[in-house]
């Protein structure tokens, strides 16, 4: 059995910097579920299907294989046998996630996935409910947070940053929107797992909350 770190928190908290930044110091696997629920949504995007268009997702889904490999770390995700990572970070891929994920033949064709990846290595698995559905028994359990206009600003100054024109209310909204998606689904919504340290990172740098987490770690 590896040792487990699980990271949940709603969008735009930092999961993925602050997982990826503790794996690399602890010399653990960092595991990205999200890119796993994206990787899926590319493939019903590419099968001609939109957001809410539910049976045909069941369908689709029963044949989808889906595999991750690392490249020199990085983790890559495949979808039968082709490599989508580049793919991932679309804004048709997140919509679509955000939709898919919330149907439960999604979540159970992940299921196995990322707890076979867990058993086998030392990992950070950052997502929504990898605390109190995929890794119950995890040794560290981070709920990671912050207020909403803060990782509404983060999301904005990022994509400034890229020279990606945005507007900032429309940001706010957009992660409103998906919080509440994540936290009112009915299979394995985000939440709490009750034995899980709540780190509120609104007011924190990326360095305190990463030596925050390591404290708690092994
Ligand atoms: O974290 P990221 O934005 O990449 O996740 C994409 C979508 O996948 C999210 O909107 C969320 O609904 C879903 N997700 C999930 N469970 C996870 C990870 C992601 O439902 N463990």
């Amino acid at each position: 059995m590896g040792y487990n770190v699980a990271i949940d928190g709603p969008a735009g908290a930092g999961k993925s910097t602050i997982a990826r930044l503790v794996a690399k110091q602890k010399g653990y696997v960092y595991v990205d579920t999200g890119a796993l629920y994206r990787a899926l949504a590319v493939y019903f995007l590419d099968a001609g299907i939109a957001p809410g268009e539910t049976e045909k997702i069941i369908a689709a889904c029963k044949n989808a294989d889906v595999s991750i490999k690392y490249k020199n770390g990085i983790q890559q995700v495949y979808v039968g046998g082709v490599n989508i990572t580049s793919r991932l970070r679309e804004e048709a891929a997140g919509n679509m996630a955000s939709f898919s994920s919330a149907i439960p033949e999604v979540r159970e064709k992940l299921l196995e996935l990322q707890r076979e990846l867990a058993k086998k290595e030392d990992v950070v698995m950052d997502g929504r409910d990898i605390g109190t559905k995929i890794l119950p028994f995890a040794d560290v359990k981070i709920y990671l947070t912050a207020s909403t206009s803060t990782r509404a600003k983060r999301r904005y100054d990022e994509l400034m940053e890229k020279g990606i024109s945005c507007d900032y209310s429309q940001i706010e909204r957009d992660i409103e929107e998906r919080d509440s998606r994540d936290m009112n689904r009915k299979t394995a919504p985000l939440k709490q797992a009750e034995d899980a340290i709540l780190i509120d990172s609104s007011n924190m740098t990326i360095e305190e909350v990463v030596s925050e987490i390591i404290k708690h770690c092994k």
